[in-house]
């Protein structure tokens, strides 16, 4: 029996396997051993894009999103399928076979977001602010991950006295990289800027860390993250808000509030108030900076916006008091 350490990600995985097929070692014969994400040496070089075996494309998706999926025998599964499609040729992919039919419910599963990693394994114990962002960038802890550009991780200063929380990175802040720089970062902005509070002196972040969308022709329209998915990211947040431990957390809409203050929260009836979290002695919640665009009408939306800028005036208030 060979025993086969690898990081709970497809790539380690695809690249013990190919290792375990060169040598023709079989599926009965592998104990596969999952060990935290860093702690394998780095791959000496890049193989070869297919490391000279030819699987079909269509179970080599199927096995990246069951690589997410968090039950532990995903990893003898997917080889088993791999050593059968070598070795019976790649029919196998549309026989029915109980094997690749399991595989195929699996990632059902995990488009889904449920029965999912999670984070959980990709957060380093220990880290600063910025190893947590260098971390995130490679994490794959749940569906998101695998259609999203990049991983949208908190910006600002890891010493912030006021740590902000959207929702999710919308499709700018996917393609770009910072949270809020698309046009509900322009409604931020100016809010801010209108009650005295520097950007560059707050810490902001999301919820979730990766785009939700639905692809419409060449367009990709926002999707609301649910439970599941909220779930699946929270160990980033939570690792950020342990480090930060900011004075003040506002958080920018109702997906947010539920998040960081709880499930019963109601945004209407509660915004602008300071309340008490594990995270912060003053948590409020107020609009999120879209849902000002989304007001039906000009007048609807100048309303929403001096609400969320009244809010923010009044953290901007106790930040200032706390100085004198
Ligand atoms: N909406 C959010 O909640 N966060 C962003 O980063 C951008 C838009």
């Amino acid at each position: 029996m060979r025993e086969v350490p690898i990081e709970p990600t497809f790539e380690s995985w695809q690249r013990a396997a190919r290792g375990l097929l060169r040598d023709d070692v079989g599926p009965a014969d592998v104990a596969w051993r999952e060990v935290p994400v860093g702690s394998l040496p780095a791959p000496a070089e890049p193989a070869a894009a297919d490391g000279g075996i030819r699987v079909p494309r269509s179970f080599v998706d199927l096995a990246r999103g069951v690589a997410i999926h968090r039950d532990p025998a995903r990893w003898s599964l997917i080889y088993e399928v791999l050593w059968r499609l070598t070795r019976e040729g790649r029919e196998l992919m549309g026989q029915g076979d109980p094997s690749v039919e399991r595989l195929v419910r699996m990632e059902a599963e995990v488009r889904e977001n449920r029965a999912v990693i999670t984070a959980g394994p990709f957060v380093p114990p220990g880290a600063s602010v910025d190893g947590l962002r260098t971390a995130a960038a490679r994490c794959a802890g749940c569906d998101l991950s695998r259609h999203a550009t990049q991983t949208v991780f908190g910006r600002g200063q890891a010493d912030a006295r006021v740590v902000m929380v959207g929702e999710q990175p919308g499709d700018q802040e996917d393609l770009k990289g910072p949270p809020f720089v698309g046009p509900a970062g322009e409604v931020l902005d100016r809010a801010l800027a209108e009650v005295g509070l520097a950007r560059e002196r707050l810490y902001v972040t999301n919820a979730v860390k990766h785009f939700k969308f639905t692809p419409r022709g060449k367009r990709r329209i926002h999707a609301t993250p649910g439970p599941a998915d909220i779930a699946a990211c929270r160990p980033w947040i939570e690792a950020e808000l342990e480090l930060l431990h900011p004075e003040v957390l506002v958080c920018l809409g109702a997906t947010a509030a539920r998040a960081l203050i709880g499930p019963a929260f109601r945004l209407m009836q509660q915004r602008g108030i300071f309340l008490e979290t594990r995270w912060a002695a003053r948590t409020m919640a107020t609009f999120h900076p879209s849902a000002v665009l989304r007001g039906e009408d000009d007048a609807a939306q100048a309303r929403l916006y001096g609400m969320l800028r009244d809010d923010l005036r009044l953290v901007a208030d106790t930040i200032g008091r706390e100085t004198q």
